[in-house]
C-alpha cells in the first residue's frame, strides 16, 4: 500500500519542493501551512496537491489550534507526517498523536544547535563541520531519534547565509531519503536509536573529499 504523507510548513517551501521533485512512493495527501501566504502552497496548488491554511494567528492558543491542525491532519489518513519548515513549536498533545509518525528535518548537527539560528551560532563557536539532521519528534524540541543526518565543512569566509544555502542543498538530498526509507518500512526505533534495515553506512552523508 502507497504511504500517505502529510507535509506541514511555513514559508518557502524548498524542502517540500525536493520531495516532491524527488518521485518518492508516497502519495501527498495534502500539504497545510499556519500562513496562508505561504510560498509552498502555491507550489502544492501548482502540482495538484490539495493546500491547506490554518492561520494559526485566528486562534486563541496553542493547544487549541494544534487540536484543530491534528484533527484536520487525520482527516487525510496520514501513515507519515513531514514537518518541513514549520515554525512552531507542537504541543505535547499533538506530538502524542503522531509519534513515530512524524519526521522534521533540522540545519544542524543535533544534538548540537537545537533551536533557532543554527548557522550563526555555529559560525560564532568555529566549529568546522555544520550540516542537517534528519529526525523523528518527540516532545524534546529538536532531541528525537535521528534518522540520517549530512555534514558539510564550515568555510573561513562563511557567513550565515552561505553556510545556510551549503547545509540547504544536503537537506534537499537527506529529507527524500529518509521518507523514502519510511515509506518502504525500513525504519525501526530501538532505544531512542533509528536503525536502517540492512544498511546503517548510509545513515551519515559526507560531502565528496570528506
Ligand atoms: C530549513 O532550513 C529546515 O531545515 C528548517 O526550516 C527551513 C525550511 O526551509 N526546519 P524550506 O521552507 O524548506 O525552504
Amino acid at each position: 500500500m502507497t504511504c500517505r504523507a502529510v507535509v506541514l510548513l511555513s514559508g518557502r517551501g524548498s524542502n517540500f519542493r525536493a520531495i516532491v521533485e524527488a518521485r518518492l512512493p508516497i502519495e501527498i495527501a495534502a500539504v497545510i501551512s499556519n500562513r496562508p501566504q505561504a510560498a509552498g502552497l502555491d507550489y502544492a496548488r501548482e502540482h495538484g496537491i490539495a493546500a491547506i491554511a490554518l492561520d494559526h494567528t485566528q486562534h486563541p492558543d496553542r493547544e487549541a489550534f494544534d487540536a484543530l491542525l491534528a484533527d484536520e491532519i487525520e482527516c487525510h489518513r496520514p501513515d507519515l507526517v513531514v514537518l518541513a519548515g514549520y515554525m512552531r513549536i507542537l504541543s505535547p498533545a499533538f506530538i502524542a498523536r503522531f509519534e513515530g509518525r512524524l519526521l522534521n528535518i533540522h540545519p544542524s548537527l543535533l544534538p548540537m544547535f537545537p533551536g533557532l539560528k543554527t548557522h550563526e551560532r555555529a559560525l560564532a563557536e568555529g566549529v568546522k563541520i555544520h550540516g542537517c539532521t534528519v529526525h523523528f519528534v518527540t516532545a524534546d524540541l529538536d532531541h528525537g531519534p535521528i534518522v540520517i543526518q549530512a555534514a558539510v565543512p564550515v568555510r573561513a569566509d562563511d557567513s550565515p547565509e552561505t553556510l545556510a544555502a551549503r547545509v540547504l542543498q544536503q537537506e534537499h538530498r537527506v529529507y527524500p531519503q529518509a521518507i523514502r526509507w519510511f515509506a518502504e518500512g525500513r525504519l525501526a526505533i530501538c532505544d531512542g536509536r533509528v536503525n536502517l534495515k540492512d544498511d546503517w553506512a548510509s545513515q551519515s552523508v559526507f560531502p565528496n573529499g570528506m
